[in-house]
């Protein structure tokens, strides 16, 4: 098949947070199967690939803002899959990928409807007629729209369907109603069937209403959408009405990436056969580093997480800081800054059992995968969660709430032929958290704890599956 991929973060080239992983892993892999895959992301200034300096560019016009844009489109091949940076250094050559310094930029609505229409103009450009365009979250909400709108007449599309994946509803990219007009909409659209959510311009809402088929990261997070208006952001009625078209297909991860057997980040790597001594050695590399005291029987816990109100790591405080006599807390996190603050304030008031390292730190986040003996993830609510399934790979067992993709993932108790992996807590709980925390500190020092880790270490992650129902939904909807 012939699949166009449009989103604004993908592994290796940029990450803010999961959608990275999973746009960089999943076309990978439809590449390797043997699928014609083209990706489009913008050219930030900050895109890791040498190769595109110096690179080809080719000039495309893009109708904008009631003219036409000249954008550049970067070419790499890479894994099989053909990426295309869409060059528009006014809107995409600055610090940060969505905001700087806590603050959204302020043109995020003509950065995303022109990046959304580019990818349209350069699959032309270039002939790539795709039978399914993919595309994710509200940065590409536009795309479908514009197919739908602008391009149904067009011989170029001929055939091509939309899919649009949600990975979390909680971003909606709404701006005001001028963002209408200069995203190439008009009046027509400004109505509950279209763009207008609550008096504003829904870049999310328009990849739910004119996608062809929707998807979102977890079977449990496509029902909790439909159900309750706390996860559905008042879009739950729209949801439900498109009910027929919406799958929740779990992410996977990529398993070259995550491997604590050739990670080169670690300063000991092991098997699920070694994961005793090597995580031990781990453990103790990252006190050293992090200038905590060295202790091995102390539980480490761990957190690698966006500072975010949606991971719920206010309400973990309290039942962690009433542990820390006998435990220890890392904690790799970037963003909110009351968060921060909070965790600075507890390091302070801890010193030698908590460190926090505040930076967004890729290889960092490695070593405290492989260092940590619990991982701690929760989450107010979570449309899939990465975090728990690379913490299980790294032998990190995860305490997490029971809500979307973790519920899907971790188990207390053996279920459905699975293993327990780990330790769940009612979200947005306090003391029924304090209480999980208990338990599992009391398993971390009782036998049977290896168990539980190696349960977690050789559970399936893959995205062999998961990319076979992305597979199944597109050829479902993709004419024959
Ligand atoms: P979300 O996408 O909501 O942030 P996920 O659990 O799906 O949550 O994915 C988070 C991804 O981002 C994981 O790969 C995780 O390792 C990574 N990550 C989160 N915060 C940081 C950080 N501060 N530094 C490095 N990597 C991080
Ligand atoms: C979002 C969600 C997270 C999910 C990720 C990748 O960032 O918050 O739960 O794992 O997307 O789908």
């Amino acid at each position: 098949m012939k699949i166009l991929v449009a989103a604004s973060e993908a592994v290796p080239f940029c990450k803010t947070g999961g959608l990275a992983d999973v746009v960089g892993a999943l076309t990978q892999r439809l590449g390797e199967l043997g699928h014609d895959v083209c990706l489009f992301l913008p050219k930030y200034r900050a895109i890791r690939a040498a190769p595109l300096e110096g690179g080809m560019t080719r000039w495309i016009k893009v109708p904008f803002a009631g003219g036409a844009a000249d954008v550049g489109l970067r070419f790499l091949h890479r894994h099989g899959v053909s990426v295309y940076f869409v060059d528009y250094p006014l809107f995409f050559d600055r610090e940060g990928l969505y905001g700087n310094a806590g603050k959204d930029h302020e043109d995020n609505d003509r950065r995303f409807a022109l990046f959304s229409r580019a990818v349209l103009e350069g699959a032309k450009a270039v002939g790539f007629k795709p039978d399914v365009i993919h595309t994710h979250d509200w940065q590409t909400g536009l795309v479908a729209a514009h197919l739908k709108r602008h391009y149904k007449n067009d011989s170029h599309f001929t055939g091509t369907r939309c899919v649009f994946t949600i990975h979390n509803m909680a971003y909606q990219g709404n701006f005001p109603r001028a963002a209408l007009e200069a995203g190439g909409f008009g009046p027509e659209d400004w109505s509950s069937e279209g763009l207008e959510y609550y008096g504003q311009v829904s870049y999310l809402k328009g990849g739910i209403v004119h996608a062809d088929k929707l998807t979102t990261v977890s079977a449990a997070y496509a029902r909790e959408i439909q159900e309750s208006p706390d996860r559905g952001f008042g879009l739950e009625g729209l949801l439900r009405r498109r009910s027929k078209d919406l799958r929740g297909i779990l992410n996977g991860i990529d398993l070259k990436v995550w491997d604590p057997s050739s990670d080169a980040s670690l300063p000991r790597r092991y098997s699920s056969q070694s994961a005793v001594a090597g995580k031990a050695a781990c453990k103790e590399a990252l006190q050293r580093e992090c200038g905590l005291e060295v202790r091995s029987d102390r539980p480490l816990i761990g957190v690698v997480s966006r500072l975010d109100h949606q991971k719920g790591l206010d309400i973990a405080l309290a039942a962690l800081e009433a542990r820390l006599k006998r435990c220890q807390l890392v904690v790799l996190g970037a963003g909110d800054p009351s968060l921060t603050e909070m965790f600075v304030a507890l390091e302070r008031r801890h010193a030698g059992s908590v460190h926090f390292h505040r930076s967004f730190d890729e290889t960092f986040a490695h070593r405290v995968y492989a260092a940590s003996d619990l991982f701690l993830m929760p989450s107010r609510f979570e449309p899939c969660g990465l975090g728990q399934m690379i913490a299980m790979r790294y032998g990190a067992v995860p305490l997490v709430s029971k809500t979307g993709g973790l519920s899907d993932t971790v188990f207390e108790e053996p279920r459905a032929g699975r293993p327990a992996n780990g330790f769940l807590c009612k979200p947005s709980d306090g003391e029924d958290l304090a209480k999980a925390l208990d338990r599992a500190l009391a398993a971390a020092r009782a036998p049977g704890w290896d168990e539980r880790v190696r349960a977690g270490m050789s559970g399936d992650f893959s995205w062999d599956r998961s990319a076979g129902l992305y597979l199944d939904l597109f050829r479902e909807v993709a004419p024959k």
